[in-house]
């Protein structure tokens, strides 16, 4: 019982690790917070401080939620990897590390989904891109590639915790960008530049 309660204090603080302020804050001087969306999340750090921070604060989000999920293979425990993968995007949304505000869910979401499933992880990636080629917003792609991975799990699979897990995190992925769904309907979301 011990173990399995440390591991899940491991995942949530793994994904408390606020890379978004880390590399703001040690690579530019610039707490992002106070830029942008003030988002503490890879679409920010893209905005306000350029690709190579955006993708490397992305890739890290990503990899502390698959390191998490991976954690009760790592050290042999009997609890679902679901289950420390939701600890660890709990961690990543409300930090201890950062006065409890962090990010909107969505890349240490598709890390989790990047162990437990690389094929639907793969087909995420495909379907977020092709959303936001057609749209040009980010947080109107993140939370269509969340109904799509409710979508895919009821449709290909028979897994009941991954149903389940892909639909809670896609609900609150939906509550964490209330904000950009109120600047989408009044047509003030920023759009990306480059696609
Ligand atoms: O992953 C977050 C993204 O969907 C929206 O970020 O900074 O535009 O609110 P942002």
């Amino acid at each position: 019982m011990l173990i399995k309660a440390l591991l899940v204090i491991t995942a949530y603080l793994l994904g408390s690790i606020p890379f978004a302020l880390i590399v703001g804050k040690v690579g530019y001087g610039i707490d992002i917070r106070e830029h942008g969306s003030g988002n503490l999340g890879g679409t920010n750090t893209f905005r306000v401080l350029g690709v190579k921070a955006g993708l490397t604060v992305t890739i890290a989000d990503i990899l502390k939620g698959t390191l998490a999920a991976s954690l009760p293979i790592l050290f042999s425990v009997d609890i679902h990897p679901l289950f420390t993968g939701l600890f660890a995007v709990i961690g990543h949304t409300y930090p201890i590390f950062a006065q409890f505000r962090g990010g909107k869910a969505v890349a240490t979401s598709a890390g989790v989904l990047l162990f437990y499933s690389p094929f639907l992880f793969v087909t995420m990636l495909a379907f977020f891109f092709l959303i936001l080629y057609l749209s040009k917003y980010v947080s109107l792609s993140s939370m269509l590639t969340g109904v799509y991975a409710i979508v895919y799990s009821l449709i290909f699979t028979d897994d009941l915790p991954l149903l389940v897990v892909v639909t809670l995190l896609t609900l609150f992925i939906f509550y964490r960008h209330r904000a950009n769904i109120k600047r989408i309907l009044n047509k003030t979301e920023p759009k990306v530049k480059w696609l």
